[in-house]
């Protein structure tokens, strides 16, 4: 145990990001149970989609099961299928990819660029300008993932695909909260996909969001969530849809818990700069700079340790943190290194290679007490004293 520390603090367990309720969301399901409205569809789910486009400015939006239904949605309302190549970024979790595969498509892998650890331009314009050249088919769209609570470069990214007619689609689950000069990531690109999975910054228990400024594209998802059911009395269909709704339900936590997410978000980076400042004198270990383009909401604070200089690896440190008890986990495995997509190309690679070997995501939690954070860092000074 680490010396002078309070009992309780080495019995609870520590977790990586677990939810945070704000307090009024129970009371926002009982209206809704009050109200019988506990079926998919109801006045919390359409009240919902208004108040996240009211937060990030957008105009369209449909609630659905999990960020993954959404980007599914995202592919499917530009024809995306079979045939179709999508660049899209390697150092990401797996649900960024998978619809991509659900379609029918192929996913190429690109590389990040090292200071956002997000899709580097300059790499794509390389890519998109050799594949013109040689006559090779362009992708049908580019999928930007903010990783972390960082937005993209995506003026330079939006401009690259503008000049090769390329959609570009934003995978914001992990970044609602983000900017990007003064807009929120996910408004950018042609649509936007938020999570509200259980460890994200607001939570719905399980959720996402397709937003768009192009309201065809969102009508036609919303249709699609919805088994492609035509608007007729009886049940007609003409294609094929999905059971892919967020239920009313969740929409009222939703609701309730995007009251709170400035305060989650200061938090967050409160918590971010606090491991910074107590850790990064030791030598061995850094942290990644917010871009000067915009806000880090900081949803993971992710460490990086070199092996070399530090004496321990990021495996040895997560080790020790969890015989404290303390959940961290290691960045995402980027997805050419993924055995199930062994057969995908991949552009660049040196980058996300590099930062899964020496990343780290720490407890991020927004309910975590000072002293919890005081004891993981007292755990990370004392494997760093080893
Ligand atoms: C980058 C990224 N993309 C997509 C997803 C998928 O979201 P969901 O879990 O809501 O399906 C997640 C997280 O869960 C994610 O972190």
């Amino acid at each position: 145990m680490v010396s002078g520390q309070d009992k309780t603090l080495t019995s609870e367990r520590i977790y990586l990001s677990p939810p945070h309720m704000g307090g009024t969301e129970l009371e926002r399901v009982q209206l809704a149970f009050a109200d019988n409205w506990i079926a998919p569809a109801g006045p919390d789910l359409a009240l919902f989609e208004q108040d996240v486009c009211d937060y990030i400015h957008a105009s369209n939006a449909v609630a659905v099961s999990s960020g993954t239904a959404a980007l599914h949605l995202a592919l499917l309302a530009e024809n995306i299928g079979r045939d179709d190549e999508v660049i899209v970024s390697s150092l990401t979790f797996i649900g960024t990819v998978n619809p991509i595969l659900y379609v029918g498509a192929r996913p190429v892998f690109i590389d990040s660029d090292a200071h956002s650890w997000n899709l580097d331009p300059n790499l794509l314009e390389d890519t998109l300008r050799k594949w013109s050249k040689s006559g090779r088919k362009m992708p049908k769209a580019v999928i930007v993932v903010h990783l972390y609570g960082q937005s993209a470069d995506m003026d330079a990214i939006m401009a690259i695909c503008d000049r090769y007619g390329v959609i570009v689609q934003e995978d914001a689950a992990e970044a609602l909260g983000t900017y990007y000069k003064g807009r929120h990531a996910g408004t950018i690109g042609r649509a936007g996909v938020f999570s509200f999975n259980g460890n994200k910054i607001i939570t719905t228990s399980g959720g996402g969001m397709l937003v768009s400024e192009d309201e065809e594209i969102i009508s036609h998802a919303r249709k699609l969530a919805t088994q492609a059911r035509e608007p007729e009395a009886h049940y007609e269909h003409t294609i094929i849809g999905y059971n892919y709704r967020m239920s009313n339900i969740l929409a009222a936590i939703g609701r309730g818990q995007l009251t709170v997410l400035e305060e989650r978000v200061a938090r967050k980076r409160q918590i971010y700069d606090t491991y910074k400042n107590a850790l990064n004198d030791i030598p061995g270990i850094s942290f990644v700079d917010e871009m000067p383009y915009g806000r880090h909401t900081r949803w993971l604070s992710v460490m990086l340790i070199d092996e070399h200089e530090f004496g321990a690896s990021p495996e040895d440190m997560r080790l020790a943190l969890e015989e404290h008890n303390i959940e961290s986990r290691p960045i995402w495995k980027p997805m050419h290194m993924q055995p199930v997509f062994s057969d995908c190309e991949m552009i660049g690679g040196k980058v996300s290679e590099d930062l899964f070997t020496r990343g780290l995501c720490l407890p991020s939690g927004t309910a975590m007490s000072d002293a919890q954070l005081a004891y993981i860092i007292d755990v990370i000074h004392e494997v760093a004293a080893q």
